[in-house]
């Protein structure tokens, strides 16, 4: 009984990428692509975001100062604190979006990019596996 409990409890916080894919079309999408060989949006392409530090990538837009500056490398933990408050996480950040305060959205997000947007080298966070 008791292992059933604790195994639902694992489901229920599992990422849910095809959530995660509605979510970024509804937040992210547009200023980013995922997608390798398109121009940047406003925003920098996110290909290969994860294991990277903030800022590093060629972005035509150019990456503020502050972004630049903050030595950031995002994975699984950094995204959940950068999604929750751009502003309050970098500050003097140049993207402009509120931040998404549930933190099952901000998870499915961060799952969701973790799968498209990697060549499957990347370390698989636990919560994210669980929802393939
Ligand atoms: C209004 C446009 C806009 C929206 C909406 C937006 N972003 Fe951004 N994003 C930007 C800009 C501009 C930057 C560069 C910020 C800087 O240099 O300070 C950025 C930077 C980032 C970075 C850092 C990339 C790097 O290589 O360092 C990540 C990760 C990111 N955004 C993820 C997201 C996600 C996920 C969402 C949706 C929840 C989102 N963004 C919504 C415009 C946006």
């Amino acid at each position: 009984m008791v292992i059933v409990a604790s195994m639902c409890l694992v489901t229920a916080h599992a990422a849910d990428i095809e959530n995660g894919k509605v979510l970024f079309e509804e937040h992210c999408v547009a200023c980013h692509t995922v997608i390798e060989r398109v121009r940047d949006k406003s925003g920098p392409n996110l290909r290969g975001v994860f294991g990277r530090t903030a800022g590093t990538e060629e972005y035509s837009g150019g990456f503020s100062e502050e972004m630049m500056a903050s030595g950031v490398i995002w994975e699984v933990a950094t995204l959940q604190a950068f999604l929750s408050s751009p502003a309050q996480t970098i500050r003097g950040t140049k993207m402009v979006f509120r931040g998404l305060r549930d933190i099952e959205a901000r998870m499915d997000i961060t799952c969701y990019l973790e799968r498209v947007t990697g060549d499957g080298s990347v370390p698989t966070n636990a919560l994210c596996a669980e929802g393939r």
